[in-house]
């Protein structure tokens, strides 16, 4: 199995986080999402000791709550003593009825409008990391208006290509997001929010890709950022206090997917930034990081019941299951691989070939191709879909008019529903 949270029970069902996942489909109807608590908190106690030991205590860890955001997930990034990372003011509401404290916030985003940028400071957002000038002087000129000095971080683009999904790479000079090191843009930003009124720049920003499995990567960016920091020091006497990494490690969606050792990684990156800050001779900043996906993803899998099995005779067979691109868009936006289990028949061989598809009005409603379920797959039956824990829920639509499904946690052996499944009135009451 590729996470250590599933099994099988005698009778041939899925278990997740110790329960029947058949069980839980009739008890919550399908489509489902589940999330396994105690495995989130688990990896947020990996990153947090992996940081600790790597940077004697000089680092912080923020949950990227793009991957999953709802309520429940801050109370708990809350009680783990986790930051977070946000992006919308949806996330900042969420995050406020949750009762996280935003002063350890860090506002993201490539284009905070006016009204993000008021509401965020009002909502008291400790950190804003700020893209480009644009925003630079929109948030100084709303913090003057308050009186106030708002702490940024910038955010810079260091030139690196991480080889993952082209649509997740981020770091290189060709990106949406960020000022570029290399054409000299970071520079200027940076100079200008040392002087500007109303902005605190506590330091700067990076974040290369997602499903990163390679430290490397996490190396050269922070051989860049920190070469940036040292320039900064000798050109401007400026001290840089904070220095945020950006995302993860990679995840498991299928056994082709290495493991990764986080706490290990982590280790031998604290090592070389160390080595490096004192090769260029400056004091070594607060170290960020700001996982999103090795915090939920594993901790989460979307059961689905089959609706319809259609074997085209010289072409393919489609299984046709209740859910789709509306609660996984990952296959139909970026060709992603998931493990598919047939969870109420776990012991029956996996002799037929097919491909799992959504019910949505769209050719390109592919959860995947080339599954192997048991040849008796039928209408009825419960199919489990690993790794959605991250970007799943979050990406969600209502194309269709089709419902999210609800979000339902285990922890100790219990479930409970963190999100309710929306109904077609919810969906409807918008309208006028
Ligand atoms: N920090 C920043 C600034 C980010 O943009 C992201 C992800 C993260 C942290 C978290 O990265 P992670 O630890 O999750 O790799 N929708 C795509 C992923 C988009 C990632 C966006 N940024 C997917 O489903 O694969």
């Amino acid at each position: 199995m590729i996470c250590n949270n599933l099994s099988v029970s005698d009778n041939g069902h899925l278990l997740f986080a110790g329960l029947d996942t058949v069980e839980l489909a009739k008890e919550y109807k399908t489509p489902l999402y589940l999330l396994d608590e105690a495995r989130i908190r688990e990896r947020c106690r990996t990153y947090l000791s992996a940081v600790k030991d790597a940077f004697d205590g000089n680092a912080k860890v923020l949950y990227a709550s793009k991957a999953a955001s709802f309520k429940r997930i801050y109370e708990i990034m809350k009680e783990e003593g986790m930051g977070t990372d946000v992006v919308s003011m949806g996330e900042i509401y969420t995050a406020l009825r949750a009762g996280f404290d935003l002063s350890n916030a860090y506002f993201h985003s490539n284009n905070k409008t006016d009204e993000d940028i008021a509401y965020a400071m009002t909502a008291g957002v400790g950190h804003f990391v700020v893209d480009n000038a644009e925003e630079l002087y929109a948030i100084a000129a709303e913090a003057n208006k308050r009186d106030i000095k708002q702490k940024v971080l910038l955010r810079l683009t260091p030139g690196i290509d991480p080889h993952t999904y082209a649509a997740i790479s981020t770091g290189k000079v060709d990106s949406k997001f960020g000022s570029a090191i290399e054409t000299g843009q970071a520079e200027e930003i940076a100079s200008l929010a040392m002087r500007l009124q109303g902005i605190d720049l506590v330091g700067f920003h990076c974040h290369v890709g997602s499903q990163v499995f390679d430290s490397d990567v996490y190396l050269r960016a922070s051989d860049v950022m920190l070469t940036f920091i040292a320039d900064m020091k000798n050109k401007y006497g400026f001290e840089t206090k904070e220095l945020d990494l950006g995302g993860g490690y990679g995840v498991r969606y299928t056994e082709a997917d290495p493991e990764i050792d986080i706490h290990a990684n982590i280790l031998s990156v604290g090592a070389h930034m160390k080595e490096k800050a004192a090769a260029l001779g400056i004091v070594l900043p607060t170290v960020c990081f700001e996982p999103g996906r090795s915090i939920v993803a594993d901790a989460g899998l979307t059961l689905y019941t089959v609706g319809t099995v259609k074997n085209i005779p010289g072409y393919k067979t489609y299984v046709s299951v209740d859910g789709g691109m509306t609660d996984n868009i990952r296959f139909a936006l970026y060709g992603a691989p998931y493990t598919l289990f047939a969870a109420d028949n776990m012991s029956a061989p996996c002799d037929m070939k097919c491909s799992v598809v959504g019910r949505c009005c769209e050719s390109g409603d592919i959860i995947q191709e080339n599954v192997s379920l048991p040849g008796t797959t039928k209408r009825g039956n419960i199919i489990a879909c690993l790794t959605t824990g991250a970007y799943h829920y979050s990406m969600a639509s209502n194309y269709n008019r089709l419902g999210k499904p609800p979000v339902v946690m285990i922890n100790e052996g219990k479930s409970y529903v963190a999100v309710k499944r929306e109904t077609p009135e919810d969906i409807a009451n918008l309208d006028l």
